[in-house]
């Protein structure tokens, strides 16, 4: 970072952005292999959110690498930079007031915990949703893991490319038991526990 770059202090604090909208702003990190529901469940609870009056965005992984991260592919160091620029603009969209949900793969720990420590623990809550490798792959909306399987995609998670399962996610929605809907009462029960919404 060049060293002439100073930092400009906002007019309007975060906190009275809280106060303006009745609720904190937050991430909520989904991590999960593909066709897990990440984008599914994000999109169902941004619903909820809306329809409480709550602001929020969701941030999801095929849409963001149409844009901003289209320079990036599927291998270790792409992933991870995926991953270091989503968290920066999560940090961005906190900042503003918004309760982000994020739907990444994002497989590595080290990835995810990096985010965490951008906004800090009370600012990032990690979402697993979980789903086993057979089930994904049965599902295969995109066809993915079939090309995966014939090696038409290279570093494919969960089949030629690593998932490390989060080792201590505040919530774990296990979408091969429960549905959507049922995934969305599980947040928002969770939520309001913390007081966050
Ligand atoms: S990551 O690992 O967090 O950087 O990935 P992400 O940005 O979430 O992008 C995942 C979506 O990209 C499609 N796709 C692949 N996923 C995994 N591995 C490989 N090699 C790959 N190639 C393309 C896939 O549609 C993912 O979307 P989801 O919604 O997860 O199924």
């Amino acid at each position: 970072m060049s060293s002439n770059i100073v930092w400009h202090q906002a007019s309007i604090a975060k906190e009275e952005r809280h106060n303006k909208n009745k609720h904190q702003s937050f991430i909520l990190w989904f991590t999960g292999l593909s066709a897990s529901g990440k984008s599914s469940v994000a999109n169902a609870f941004a619903r909820t959110l809306f329809d409480r009056g709550a602001q929020s965005f969701v941030l999801d992984g095929d849409n963001v690498r149409h844009g901003l991260n289209s320079d990036l592919g599927f291998g270790e160091e792409d992933r991870k930079e995926n991953i270091r620029r989503i968290g920066e603009v999560s940090k961005l969209f906190v900042e503003s007031g918004q309760i982000v949900l994020t739907a990444f793969i994002s497989p590595y720990r080290a990835d995810r915990d990096l985010v965490r420590s951008l906004v800090g623990e009370n600012e990032f809550l990690e979402v697993y949703v979980k789903c086993s490798v057979e089930e994904c792959e049965k599902r295969d909306p995109k066809g993915l893991y079939k090309k995966a399987r014939n090696e038409e995609i290279k570093n494919f998670t969960g089949i030629s490319a690593p998932y490390e399962e989060p080792l201590h996610p505040e919530i774990i929605l296990d979408t091969e038991k429960h549905s959507v809907e049922e995934c969305v009462k599980q947040l928002t029960k969770a939520l309001i526990e913390r007081g966050l919404i």
